[in-house]
């Protein structure tokens, strides 16, 4: 079994737009749960709005995560994703660290946004040195249609401690409007395809 989580200690990033859409791309494929870690509760609220079943299962866990017994009763995903809250402090992020296989931390395309990783990022290291198996990875999200990284952020990017996947998320209207209506990009028509090819890209990406 896989576990994947979805961190960065600012809220707004994406955590939680990309924790579903990634569940619902890996649900394609394999049995998926989506575990919202966040006390707000947004991707639970999310499902709950759905006027279609998900391809995935979701839990909203009040009670933080729990290393030992990450599965409630019945639960056989191969994938598990974590939508972590907006902090770095809270016992249920550091016991997350300790214990997945995968982080991947939402990024804004700027320098500004990426330096104020930084902690994030030492974080990440120190869990590293007690959980070896644990690779890290940013992901950019909201990068404007058609246009590049600017020379700025690809500079900071190289700066950087955590390497970035190659494939990024970009800004789309169909990430609001499906999250809109409790759906993901998967189950809307063909003006979801773009996400959905975007999406399929950075699960190619965190298997390997
Ligand atoms: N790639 C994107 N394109 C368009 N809107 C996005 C994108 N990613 C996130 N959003 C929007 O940005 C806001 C914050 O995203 P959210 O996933 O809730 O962040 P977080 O969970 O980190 O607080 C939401 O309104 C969401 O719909
Ligand atoms: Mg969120």
């Amino acid at each position: 079994m896989h576990y994947i989580a979805v961190i960065n200690q600012k809220g707004g990033v994406g955590k939680t737009t990309i924790s579903v859409n990634l569940a619902a791309g890996f649900a394609q494929r394999m049995p998926t749960l989506l575990v919202d870690l966040d006390p707000q509760g947004t991707a639970s609220a999310w499902a709950s709005l759905a006027s279609q079943p998900l391809p995935m299962q979701v839990r909203h866990a009040a009670g933080g995560f729990d290393a030992e017994r990450p599965l409630a009763d019945g639960e056989r995903p191969e994938v598990v994703i974590l939508d972590c809250p907006p902090t770095l402090d809270s016992d249920t992020v550091v016991r997350v660290l300790r214990s997945v296989d995968r982080v991947l931390i939402p990024v804004l395309p700027s320098p500004l946004d990426l330096w104020s990783s930084l902690r994030l990022a030492e974080a990440v290291e120190a869990a590293q040195r007690d959980n070896r198996k644990l690779q890290a990875s940013l992901l950019i999200n909201q990068l404007e249609p058609r246009s590049a990284l600017s020379s700025a952020m690809e500079g900071a990017l190289r700066e950087f401690s955590i390497p970035s996947l190659p494939t990024a998320v970009r800004r789309r209207a169909v990430y609001r409007s499906s999250a809109m209506e409790g759906l993901t990009v998967f189950q809307v028509g063909t003006n979801g395809a773009p996400a959905r090819a975007e999406f399929n890209a950075i699960i190619d990406e965190v298997r390997t």
